[in-house]
């Protein structure tokens, strides 16, 4: 496994790591099973040298990261960098304090990297986001912050904001199916040393050729949609794949991993993530990098970036009230 250190001296985390929405999350139509299929995974991950895994409170409405403490707790590992996300509608002191004490409790451990969701609602100022997640963090609440979803003007206001602790990285939709982030978010993280976390790195699956979609989270997802038609790309992933004897999901992930990006593509089973596993020693030659960047390029100017950013319109008490009425997402 190889490893990078996320931000200006953030933690140490293999340069692939895993998300855990899919356990127990409603959108997944996922419950039965859950924990003996998530112990599987990561005992089998971490054997290989997986250290990061990614998880969040509105997940399962907190299920997902019981999930991960209880399975933590039997394959413990001081390596180990549990990252989890505060919900956007959280933007007080009071209110980021009590979501971290509460993801702490479900976690069974102090959480490594805190990560704010999505931005705010549009009338609260990024600044005091940031001044919420610092005493986090200097209150030894979480031993990192960083972003997720913030776009290019957000991410240079927290930059602006943070006084003396710097966030290490933002997570953001990224993907051969979405290439909106290089266009000027990524170039403004590189420059501020905060690191890619690339969720959503396979498309919900349409980049390993699920054609079909089964599960809610992909029925609703635009670019599950569009990848899973877009016969140009799969053409050639698939002939990427064949070239160099590997499967479309472990392209995919080879090329974010090549882009500097560090992917966490969710699983159900444990032989998605021996899957996934594999694209970590899988090298592009310039010719597929070619032919995949060929494929995809009209992703790259399709505008700015846009996912969770209607989240922002909502008042803070009406997104929270959502979101509990749906039992988490
Ligand atoms: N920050 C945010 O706003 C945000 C948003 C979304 C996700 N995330 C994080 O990112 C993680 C991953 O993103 P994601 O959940 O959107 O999806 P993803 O990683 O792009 O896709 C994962 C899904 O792809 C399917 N898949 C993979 N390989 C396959 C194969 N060979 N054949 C068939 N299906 C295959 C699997 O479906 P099956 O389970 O059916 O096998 C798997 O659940 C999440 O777990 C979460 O931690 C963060």
């Amino acid at each position: 496994m190889r490893y990078k250190i996320l931000g200006r001296g953030g933690p140490r985390v293999s340069v692939l790591g895993l998300g855990l929405w899919q356990a127990g999350s409603r959108m997944w139509s996922w419950r039965r099973g859950v924990e003996e299929s998530v112990r599987r995974a990561l005992g089998y991950a971490i054997t290989y040298g997986i250290n990061f895994f990614d998880t969040a409170e509105i997940y399962g409405a907190g299920y997902s990261e019981k999930v991960l403490g209880r399975v933590l707790g039997d394959l413990w590992d001081a390596d180990l960098v549990i990252a989890s996300k505060l919900a956007g509608y959280r933007w007080t002191m009071g209110s980021l304090r009590r979501g971290v004490e509460g993801i702490n409790r479900r976690l069974g451990r102090t959480v490594d990297l805190i990560q704010h969701h999505w931005p705010p609602p549009a009338y609260v100022g990024v600044c005091r986001v940031i001044r919420g997640l610092e005493r986090i963090v200097k209150d030894g609440l979480a031993h990192y912050y960083g972003l997720s979803n913030y776009p290019p003007k957000l991410v240079e206001k927290a930059l602006e904001c943070s006084r003396s602790v710097e966030p290490v990285s933002n997570q953001i939709q990224y993907s051969l199916a979405y290439r909106a982030p290089e266009a000027s978010l990524i170039p403004i993280m590189r420059e501020a040393g905060l690191s890619v976390i690339a969720w959503s790195p396979l498309a919900k699956g349409a980049l390993a050729g699920v054609t079909r979609a089964r599960a809610m989270a992909q029925r609703m997802d635009p670019t599950f949609r569009r990848a899973s038609r877009d016969q140009v790309l799969l053409g050639a992933l698939r002939r990427v794949a064949e070239r160099r004897r590997a499967t479309m999901a472990q392209v995919a992930l080879a090329w974010l991993m090549h882009r500097g990006a560090i992917p966490i593509p969710g699983f159900r089973r444990v032989d998605r993530v021996k899957e996934y596993v594999g694209a970590v020693d899988l090298v592009l030659t310039a010719s597929d990098l070619d032919e995949l960047e060929r494929a995809s390029a009209r992703y790259v100017n399709r505008g700015v970036y846009t996912p969770l950013q209607g989240m922002r319109l909502l008042p803070g008490v009406i997104q929270m009230l959502m979101i509990k009425m749906m039992g988490g997402i």
